[in-house]
């Protein structure tokens, strides 16, 4: 995220005496990446941000990490999973290698502070909406949001439902979440291991969104004024905060909240991008998944499949072609309309696929024959497509449709 923000009050030039109304000094934090040598925020909060009071050892779950043998292509039915819990610890994860971890979340309650040290992550609401609150002020997120959280942000998400939801009017989503699903919020969690952002063949060399990008700064949306600049202190407990670190998780315990901030400045903070923002490209024969790309990542790429007009050669078959991904397991989370490459096969909103490398995989029998001659699609998914192999997590087993894999040979 290359773009500089300033919100709240900041010095006119950095590392000199900022002072608050009583004389004293907000203490200044740069918050920054790759050792001082990319983007980087300064925050100033009004109490040191450093003064730890605790630290306890937290047992994370463990979520049982299996190879996927005998290997085969999964559909995994993640609406069966039981909403609850928080979008932080209430997380079940599916899928995950040593770059990236994919889980699911339906979260009822409000988190607590948190903060990933080993990673950037990604949320992406398939339905509902969330305020995420951050050091860096609030961010109002609503379904086909991704909300990208950079590394090392102090951050916790609280589930909207109803009025609490906002208007919805300032992203151009076409579904405010509140529909089926009742604003049950339903997200994909994407963690990474390491920094993601917009892939660099859509930035100039100064990192400004070249004309060719499906999508541009005019849809990143960052916190603005006000900031939270919160006051509690901590008690005689302190103030906790979820650090994961990249050997487990660890709770600390502060003097004063972190979300003392009153202003900040730079080129890295949170920021939300709706997928209903993303301007697809379409071609008159069948458009290769990199044209979706949305995200890079270290070992990894997130894609979006949008409505769109299908492609408009006369002879044009707008089902994708079968397809060996020789060097990458490819994941898809459905998210609305109708899946029409996944006919017969039970696919559904919520749905997860993968098919591995290895597995030859294309469209279900009779998807071809019934897309010809249709001009567009109403598809709404998320892709996700690995470098290494994706090993099974427990929520994958637990939701796993054990059909699926014979479904190519039905007649
Ligand atoms: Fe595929």
């Amino acid at each position: 995220m290359p773009h500089y923000r300033q919100v709240g009050e900041v010095p006119p030039k950095r590392h000199t005496q900022f002072r608050a109304p009583d004389g004293g000094l907000y203490a200044e934090e740069l918050m920054g990446t790759d050792g001082f040598s990319s983007a980087s925020s300064l925050l100033y909060h009004r109490r040191p941000p450093t003064a730890l009071v605790g630290a306890e050892p937290v047992t994370a779950p463990d979520v049982g990490l299996a190879p996927n043998e005998p290997l085969l292509p999964r559909h995994l039915r993640t609406a069966s999973l039981p909403a609850g819990g928080d979008l932080v610890t209430g997380r079940r994860a599916l899928l995950a290698n040593d770059d990236v971890t994919l889980s699911v979340a339906r979260p009822t309650q409000p988190s607590g502070l948190y903060r990933n040290a080993a990673g950037d992550e990604i949320v992406y609401l398939r339905t509902g909406a969330a305020r995420l609150e951050s050091s860096f002020g609030v961010l109002d997120c609503r379904a086909g949001d991704y909300v990208v959280v950079p590394t090392g942000t102090t951050h916790r998400w609280i589930p909207l439902r109803g009025d609490d939801s906002g208007d919805g009017s300032d992203n151009g989503s076409a579904d405010s979440g509140r529909g089926a699903d009742g604003g049950q919020v339903a997200a994909l969690v994407i963690a990474a291991r390491g920094h993601v952002g917009p892939p660099e063949r859509y930035l100039s060399a100064t990192g400004q969104f070249l004309e060719h990008s499906p999508y541009c700064e005019r849809d990143l949306h960052a916190p603005a004024a006000p900031l939270l600049a919160e006051a509690d202190e901590g008690g005689a407990d302190g103030v906790e905060v979820l650090v994961r670190q990249r050997t487990g998780l660890t709770r600390y315990r502060y003097a004063h909240h972190p979300f003392d901030v009153i202003g900040w400045d730079g080129c890295l903070y949170p920021y939300r991008f709706s997928i209903h923002e993303f301007e697809p490209v379409t071609g008159r024969v069948h458009q290769p998944p990199p044209v979706h790309q949305t995200f890079a990542g270290p070992g990894f790429v997130v894609c979006s499949f949008v409505p769109r007009k299908l492609d408009y050669h006369p002879r044009a078959v707008p089902t994708p072609y079968n397809h060996a991904n020789v060097d990458s397991d490819e994941v898809l989370y459905y998210c609305a309309g109708d899946f029409t490459s996944r006919k017969g096969a039970g696919i559904g909103a919520g749905s997860v696929s993968l098919h591995p490398a290895g597995f030859v995989h294309g469209p279900q029998p009779g998807s071809v024959e019934a897309s010809l001659g249709a001009e567009s699609t109403d598809e709404l998914a998320v892709m996700i497509d690995t470098f290494a192999p994706l090993l099974l997590a427990e929520g994958a087993r637990a939701c796993d449709d054990p059909d699926y894999a014979w479904t190519w040979a039905r007649t």
